[in-house]
């Protein structure tokens, strides 16, 4: 399917009403490369996505969009694991789903994190103690110079918190079309965050995680079609020890979290908090008065009015505890993606 200057505002979860150039929604690798081919002859700019709950348009997009709805799951089994191969097109949360419905537990911590499946290696989607990578076997991605497809092992991912290679070296060129996982049966419980810390580990079912999961997630989190969001605007920080042990100092209640290496990850929500900055609006753009962490589409924001209002949130931070936030929300202009932190420093 193809559309010219399309609308976009319903399809990332910022909302901002901006268009494409050109949209289509694609089924296949092969049409996925055919497309992103015949884009290129043209020198038009392209941009693949998934739900588009990860991006901020600043402004209206000057080329085209291929949303990649490329479906499928097949299963197999040893007597160990289940292996799931399922395609990029997928949404995350039914894929949640249906692994619960089987009986294939393991996911249910990341249960209703929006988007689609081919996006969840790009930043290892994490959330309450566990993050995509535990799950994953392999990602298959698409050359799109020459459509060659290549098979890439958890080790060439260079998964870290938010973050992996297809953020980096294979940005440009590289299209995520299946991913792979595998399932432990010999399911355990992971319960040490939020209220999952109150199941008893001997009892728990991943149907009880499931359920309050989705409980904390709504309790918390704006839901994208009320108002505009993209979860996490920032990236939790993530310091040397002794800056560490300074600002602990001061603030002995901030809450912080070992990393391997004696480096600390600080929470950016308590921080933007304490700046006093819940409910602080630029235009049509606002902290969401619950999570400070999100920045919401509160009246209409344009891409600036979120990018201004990041803006100001990194400087009071900075100003105030030493600390420079990084987005994790990836800022696309009219010919592309462009460096966020460059955006609003
Ligand atoms: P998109 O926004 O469509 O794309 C994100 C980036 O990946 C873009 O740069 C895009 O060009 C690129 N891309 C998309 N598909 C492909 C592909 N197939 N191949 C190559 N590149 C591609 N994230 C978490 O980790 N944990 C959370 O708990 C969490 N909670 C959230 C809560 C809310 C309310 C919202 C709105 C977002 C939340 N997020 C969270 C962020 C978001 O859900 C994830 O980053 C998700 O994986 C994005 O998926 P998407 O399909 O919407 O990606
Ligand atoms: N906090 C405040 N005030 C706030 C927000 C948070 O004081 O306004 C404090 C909380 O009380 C808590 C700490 O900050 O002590 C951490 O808050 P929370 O547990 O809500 O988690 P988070 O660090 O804000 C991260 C992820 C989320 C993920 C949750 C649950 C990042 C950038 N964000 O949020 O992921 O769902 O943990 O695991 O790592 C996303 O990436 O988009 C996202 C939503």
């Amino acid at each position: 399917m193809i559309t010219n200057n399309v609308s976009l505002k319903s399809l990332h979860s910022f909302a901002i009403d901006v268009s494409a150039r050109r949209l289509y929604v694609v089924d296949t690798e092969a049409e996925l490369f055919a497309i992103w081919r015949h884009a290129s002859t043209n020198s038009s700019p392209r941009i693949v996505l998934g739900g588009g709950s990860n991006v901020l348009f600043l402004e209206n997009y000057s080329g085209t969009v291929l949303l990649n709805r490329i479906a499928g799951m097949t299963i197999e089994e040893d007597t160990d694991y289940w292996y799931l191969h399922v395609g990029a097109g997928e949404v995350w949360h039914d894929l949640v789903n249906a692994c619960l419905e089987k009986n294939m537990p393991g996911l249910e911590n990341l249960a209703l994190i929006p988007g689609y499946v081919g996006s969840a290696p790009i930043q290892d989607i994490g959330a309450y103690g566990v993050e995509f990578q535990q799950f994953c076997e392999y990602v298959d991605v698409l050359q799109m110079e020459t459509g060659t497809k290549h098979r890439m092992s958890v080790a060439e991912c260079q998964f870290g918190y938010r973050d992996s290679i297809f953020k980096h070296n294979l940005r440009e060129h590289y299209v995520i079309v299946a991913v792979g996982f595998r399932l432990i049966k010999a399911w355990s419980p992971i319960l040490h965050y939020g209220d999952l810390v109150h199941l008893d580990a001997q009892q728990a079912t991943p149907r009880q995680i499931y359920d309050i999961v989705c409980a904390m997630r709504r309790a918390k989190f704006p839901d994208p079609t009320h108002q505009g969001n993209a979860g996490s605007f920032f990236k939790n920080p993530i310091i040397d020890a002794s800056a560490a042990e300074k600002l602990l100092n001061h603030y002995p209640d901030a809450p912080y979290y070992p990393q391997p290496g004696g480096e600390v990850k600080l929470a950016a929500g308590w921080l933007i908090d304490r700046c006093g900055l819940k409910g602080y609006r630029i235009g049509g753009a606002a902290v969401h008065d619950k999570q400070a962490l999100v920045l919401v589409n509160f009246d209409q924001a344009t891409g600036e009015d979120i990018a201004a209002l990041a803006r100001y949130v990194r400087m009071q931070v900075a100003e105030r505890f030493a600390v420079w936030l990084e987005p994790e929300v990836r800022f696309i202009s009219s010919y592309g993606e462009v460096d966020a932190v460059r955006v609003i420093a």
